[in-house]
């Protein structure tokens, strides 16, 4: 009879690599190995060969990097998604997605275990067993492991458990800095180390993507960004593809030194850690969309959207991706960004990104009624008809309870 298949996610570190090993000893199982192409240049090379020496019976690689920008990166882009005012969701942003390509690709495999490589102390644990269980829920067939959740193995101990099982991982020397990072197209996040200490100043080589102010040119940089509905279309007047419109924009911004982030964030299992982010093409969209929407919206739809803003960066950050909410949100998202057309001129320079003009078709920027030069329409006489309604209640609570009264 042949054995129960499982999935797990493969990054090809040494983490997942032995898990592929543990879980065929500790489950009896057959392994099949998801590596998951979400951009920002993970490292794909060997990446079947380790998972086939450790045992894989099968090893998948998908590119779902369109996919992770249609379905979930411009959906937290037009959300106004930055969570904790900050950080722009990259690593939450993906976890919803693997998640549903785990279930696919249990469902084409026949498998009834899908596996993830995350601790107990993260938010991904949560993203990942939320997602998979609310889209398995129907079936009821798919249980989760989480080998490094679950083995109880500190870091020597892995080692030795790999020299054990005969894999030979490829590894830096322990005196060389391990940071954990995660990284796609929308950002990596990086954490450990000497971060741990929120006092110390992040050192230089955790960086990657973005150049210490000092190396960055000593010339400002402008691009101009068009956007069709809240969603990027152009970049500098020519049209690309949401993949390439993002990975240029992380090569320019970066350059100019654009896209750190420092945050003491607040976890969702209780935990206040200190994360580093290195996000420059969403920090320049996230800037110019919020100018174009300033234009294109009403006051009032721009206060109820950022009031939902909030809330849906919780539910980013929390797993709640596969809700009715989310997709509730998104649905009024989209209809009040429908105006949201036009381009935006943004200035990179030394790491700070300034919007520098706005145009759009849809403007509400009416250059008549603001102006003090003699080309104003507004009709100054109105103003005070509207004043003498608008302060009719407080002058009516003046009267009656004095402020002097007041102790
Ligand atoms: N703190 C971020 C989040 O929860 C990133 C988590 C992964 N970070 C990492 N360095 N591996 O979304």
């Amino acid at each position: 009879m042949s054995k129960e298949k499982c999935i797990l996610a493969y990054s090809g570190g040494m983490d997942s690599t032995i898990s592929v090993a543990w879980i065929k000893e500790e489950y009896n199982i057959d392994v099949i190995t998801l590596t998951l192409d979400l951009g920002g240049g993970p490292e794909l090379d060997g990446v079947v060969e380790r998972a086939k020496f450790a045992g894989a019976l099968d090893t998948l690689i998908w590119d779902v990097k369109e996919e992770f920008v249609n379905n979930y990166i411009f959906k937290g882009l037009k959300a106004g998604a930055l969570y904790e005012g900050v950080y722009p969701l990259s690593t939450a942003l993906g976890r919803p997605l693997m998640a549903k390509k785990l279930v696919e690709a249990a469902k084409l495999h026949g498998a009834t275990y899908i596996a993830h490589g995350c601790t107990g102390k993260g938010n991904d644990q949560v993203r990942f067993d939320a997602g998979i269980m609310t889209l398995s829920a129907h079936t009821d067939q798919i249980k989760i492991i989480a080998p490094a959740r679950e083995w109880g193995m500190s870091r020597d101990e892995e080692k030795m458990y790999a020299q054990k099982v005969g894999l030979e991982l490829r590894e830096v020397g322990d005196e060389q800095k391990v940071y954990s990072i995660d990284r796609n197209l929308w950002g990596q996040a990086i954490e450990g180390e000497d971060l741990e200490d929120a006092w110390i100043i992040p050192p230089e080589d955790a960086y990657s993507w973005t150049k210490p102010i000092e190396n960055t040119p000593n010339n400002f940089e402008d691009v101009v960004i068009g956007f069709e509905k809240g969603i990027p279309t152009s970049l500098n007047n020519k049209k690309l593809s949401g993949v390439k419109l993002i990975e240029d924009l992380n090569a320019i911004a970066g350059n100019h030194g654009v896209g750190r982030i420092d945050h003491l964030e607040n976890r969702l299992v209780g935990i206040k850690s200190r994360e580093i982010y290195e996000t420059p093409a969403a920090i320049v969209l996230h800037t110019a969309i919020n100018s174009l929407e300033t234009m294109c919206l009403s006051r009032e739809q721009q206060r109820v959207k950022q009031n939902l803003s909030q809330i849906y960066s919780d539910l980013v950050y929390d797993g709640k991706w596969f809700t009715e909410l989310r997709s509730n949100i998104d649905a009024f998202i989209d209809d009040v960004l429908k105006f949201t057309s036009g381009e935006v001129k943004v200035r990179l320079y030394k790491g700070s990104t300034t919007v520098i003009g706005t145009k759009s078709n849809y403007s509400l920027y009416d250059f008549e009624l603001a102006t003090y030069s003699t080309k104003d329409i507004f009709d100054h006489s109105a103003a005070t008809g509207f004043i003498d309604i608008f302060s009719l209640s407080s002058r009516t609570q003046a009267k009656k309870q004095t402020y002097k009264d007041a102790k």
